[in-house]
């Protein structure tokens, strides 16, 4: 795809000047997914891993790279990898999503996800995309700016992923199992993880938690990414302030806080100045943010260590971290409006200014008839009243090769029937079922609110798009008003991402270019609500132009 490999050319020190030529090159990754016994919370059991590894190896590229992952699976589950937030131009083939691009890659069976990273740089991560195997199938994706180009803030004395999950004590498949069956709504998991390890537990003292040992007086860049299933998340370092840099994969104006608040889908990068002359054992810490009423959680906070180096190594912190209470709406505000683009010469931001699709998505929960589960019904969620279900073949197959009676691209642009999303809600909630696509045209150029519901409870919602960045213009509290609301968007530097919250019992607005043809998933990425309906998908048609239209589907990819 326009880029050499590089590895014959290492073997001949006589042409190494070309190297500094060479701006891109192939990277190959082999992802064994095998079942590996891990003891956490003093509880051991059998999880699904690549290689071994929990979390999962970090995928390292440099922008315009092309990379190449053997995915094989050695596990009795069907598997799918999705690279979170990686554009896949033209590549929808090896965006990931089950029954959404590509049919599941068997026991036994490989793929090779072939892709190129291009005009992005950051942080972001891969994860299983079928049943709740995401939990601890996940890993960090680390792109490099282009060979020379340095990052537009300090250069760091070091950088580390870390990577925020969940750990449970029982087998995640069963737990949604169990919930789809009676109808009701899931477990929660037994506490969440820093890099693998929630830190000291009641009932289960540390055997490992996460440590990073530092210098005094340096910068280092920290790549977090929440991986968890079903949780957002505060993050923060007792008495050191964060200095935010970059949000999935695109750079920010930089700001100081010392709580950033962080979904599932979503990567943020930090500095973290070690600036404390004294030295000493700092507290890292992650907590659930979550602010409706009815909703379970799991309120274990997890903890890790910054020590100095020099530091000795007494049992407990020094420095304990305070972070906001669970429902502290005010503190993820903040946090949130403090994000803007770095809109800079290099970075600017191309906010659409003009939109040809204006889109009013609800996003909810719900409920549907169910006569076998324990009260009659069972839970549901649905964008404008569709709870989406899965096809049996993949959509971009069907979209690509014109098979009919898959899907149908009558999404509708509007609530069937317009009411008050945010207030008491109306007697009939129940979402009709459907595989219903919205289409759009090569490179035009969309708006979409989506508006939270208060069926069964408002919840705040972290909406993933496939495929694309989008930059979050505008958001509010209660009903989304066309008329007002607008007026005050920020078309210049509002922040560019690939997962955006939508605020509970409130609205998002969000812009982006439909310049990448294929048929792209958007869900909640609370994967609870994921399961539950609350997803479609788009299609994009190819353009007219040469380097416009999706590429032929790779010969390895699987079949259903
Ligand atoms: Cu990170 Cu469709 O997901």
């Amino acid at each position: 795809m326009g880029c050499f490999s590089l590895r014959p050319l290492l073997l001949l020190a006589f042409f190494l000047p070309l190297l500094l030529l060479v701006e891109c090159r192939v990277r190959h990754y082999k992802f064994n997914v095998v079942r590996r016994n891990y003891t956490r919370l003093c509880h051991s059991k059998p999880i699904v891993t690549v290689n071994g590894l929990f979390p999962g190896p970090i995928l390292y590229a440099r922008e315009d790279d092309n990379v190449l992952v053997k995915v094989t699976n050695h596990v009795n589950y069907n598997v799918t990898i999705h690279w979170h937030g990686v554009r896949q131009l033209r590549t929808g083939w090896s965006d990931g999503p089950a029954y959404i691009t590509q049919c599941p890659i068997r026991p036994g069976q490989s793929y090779t996800y072939n892709f190129t990273v291009t005009g992005q740089r950051g942080t972001l991560f891969w994860h299983a995309h079928i049943l709740w195997l995401r939990v601890t199938l996940h890993g960090a994706i680390v792109i490099l700016p282009k060979l020379g180009v340095p990052y537009p803030f300090p250069k760091p004395h070091d950088e580390v992923v870390v990577l925020l999950g969940e750990w449970w004590n029982s087998d995640v498949e069963a737990v949604i199992n169990e919930a789809l069956a009676s109808g009701r709504a899931p477990n929660v998991s037994d506490a969440h993880t820093i890099n693998g390890y929630p830190g000291p537990m009641p009932g289960c003292p540390s055997k490992g938690e996460f440590k990073l040992e530092v210098d005094p007086g340096k910068t280092y860049l920290l790549r977090i990414i929440n991986a968890a299933l079903n949780e957002e998340l505060f993050f923060g370092v007792s008495q050191h302030n964060l200095t935010v840099v970059e949000v999935d994969a695109a750079y920010v104006k930089p700001f100081s806080t010392n709580t950033i608040v962080i979904s599932p889908g979503q990567t943020t990068n930090v500095l973290l100045h070690t600036n404390q002359g004294g030295g000493g054992r700092f507290m890292v810490a992650a907590s659930t943010f979550l602010d409706t009423m009815i909703v379970a959680v799991d309120n274990a906070t997890a903890t890790g260590v910054v020590h100095y180096k020099g530091t000795t190594d007494s049992v407990a912190t020094t420095f304990q971290v305070s972070l906001p209470s669970r429902n502290s709406t005010n503190e993820a505000n903040k946090f949130i409006e403090s994000l803007h683009s770095l809109n800079s010469k290099e970075y600017p931001a191309a906010v659409p200014q003009r939109i040809d699709h204006s889109l009013l998505f609800t996003v909810g929960l719900g409920i549907q008839p169910c006569p076998t589960c324990m009260n009659g019904s069972r839970a549901a969620a649905s964008i404008n009243n569709i709870s989406f279900v899965l096809p049996t073949t993949a959509l971009l197959q069907a979209h690509y090769f014109n098979v009919s009676g898959v899907f149908t691209d009558d999404f509708p642009a509007k609530p069937p029937v317009a009411f008050n999303y945010t207030g008491t809600p109306p007697t009939n909630i129940v979402a009709a079922n459907g595989t219903r696509l919205y289409r759009l045209p090569f490179n035009s150029t969309v708006e979409l609110v989506l508006q939270d519901t208060s069926f069964i409870a408002p919840e705040s919602h972290p909406v993933h798009l496939h495929g694309f960045n989008f930059f979050a213009v505008g958001h509010g509290i209660g009903n989304f008003d066309p008329k007002n609301d607008p007026k005050k968007y920020n078309l210049v530097d509002a922040v560019e991402r690939n997962t955006i919250g939508v605020p509970s019992g409130g609205w998002t607005a969000i812009r982006f270019r439909a310049d990448n043809p294929g048929v792209w998933f958007m869900h909640c990425h609370l994967e609870v609500h994921t399961t539950w309906g609350l997803k479609m998908a788009f299609i994009v048609d190819d353009g007219k132009g040469p380097n416009q239209s999706l590429l032929p589907p790779p010969s390895d990819l699987p079949t259903c």
